[in-house]
């Protein structure tokens, strides 16, 4: 589904992401880990068209996509949320889901907007919430609010940036189910940034791992756990999964 092919970003002096390959099959659930700095972000960037690469190709679906701007790589089918969600502060949460529907893959109108906006707020369990103004949200409602926004756009791959980051442990494993459920009932296939070993490792299909801007290791969620260069670089001791 998802191609990167020997991908670089550099900004001035540093190499941001080294020649990194990645792919994606329909309906797969990959996690992206590595330590802070280690590229992630900048990937997600180059990928959804915010930062275009100074080498390698991004296809998605046999397209190429490189360096496509952002808002024509959301009408190809992907989204993604932001590590630090930037809400329109003003308008509520309604409103704010809606205007991802209105300017997302398919252009709806205010009354669509309106329905996928609602069902999606469902989704992730801010319904309640609909008609308050986003600046009054907490941060794990704006996590929601961020997840409803992306899920919105009507996207098949979706790309989550630490999106349980500062939720508690039940908050957390709450938001992990509903992600999964959306690769299993929903058919999406998602990429997901994330810190939080039990979260990644427990939801994730496969898992690659990014160590300064190069791709450190690859495999399933137990492989990965155990790999040596992983603990070394970044896990700290052997985790069990
Ligand atoms: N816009 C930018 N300008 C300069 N340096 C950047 C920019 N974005 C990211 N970087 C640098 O690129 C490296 C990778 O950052 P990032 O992709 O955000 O890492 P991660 O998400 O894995 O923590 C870091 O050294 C970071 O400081
Ligand atoms: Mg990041």
């Amino acid at each position: 589904m998802l191609e990167v092919k020997g991908v670089v970003k550099r900004f001035g002096g540093l190499v941001a992401l080294n020649k990194v390959s990645l792919s994606v099959k329909e309906r797969e659930f990959l996690g992206l880990i590595g330590p802070n700095g280690s590229g992630k972000t900048t990937l997600f960037n180059v990928i959804t068209g915010y930062y275009r690469p100074e080498e390698g190709r991004v296809y998605y679906r046999g397209d190429d996509i490189t360096g496509l701007r952002p808002h024509l790589i959301v009408k190809k089918g992907i989204a993604r949320t932001f590590q630090i969600p930037k809400p329109f502060g003003r308008l509520t949460v309604l409103e704010n889901v809606m205007s991802a529907a209105m300017y997302g893959r398919k252009a709806a109108s205010r009354s669509e907007a309106k329905e996928i906006a609602m069902d999606w707020l469902e989704y992730v369990r801010l319904k309640e919430k609909a008609d308050v103004e986003a600046k009054a949200l907490n941060i794990v409602e704006r996590k929601l609010m961020e997840l409803a926004r992306a899920l919105s756009t009507g996207p098949d791959l979706l790309l989550l940036d630490e999106l349980v980051a500062g939720l508690n442990p039940s908050e957390m494993m709450e938001v992990v189910k509903l992600v999964r459920k959306l690769v299993d009932e929903r058919g999406l296939t998602i990429i997901m940034v994330e810190h939080v070993m039990k979260a990644v490792m427990s939801i994730s299909d496969r898992v690659f791992v990014l160590h300064r801007g190069a791709k450190l290791a690859e495999g399933s969620p137990q492989e990965v756990s155990r790999d040596p260069k992983v603990i070394e670089a970044y896990l700290g001791e052997p985790i069990q999964v």
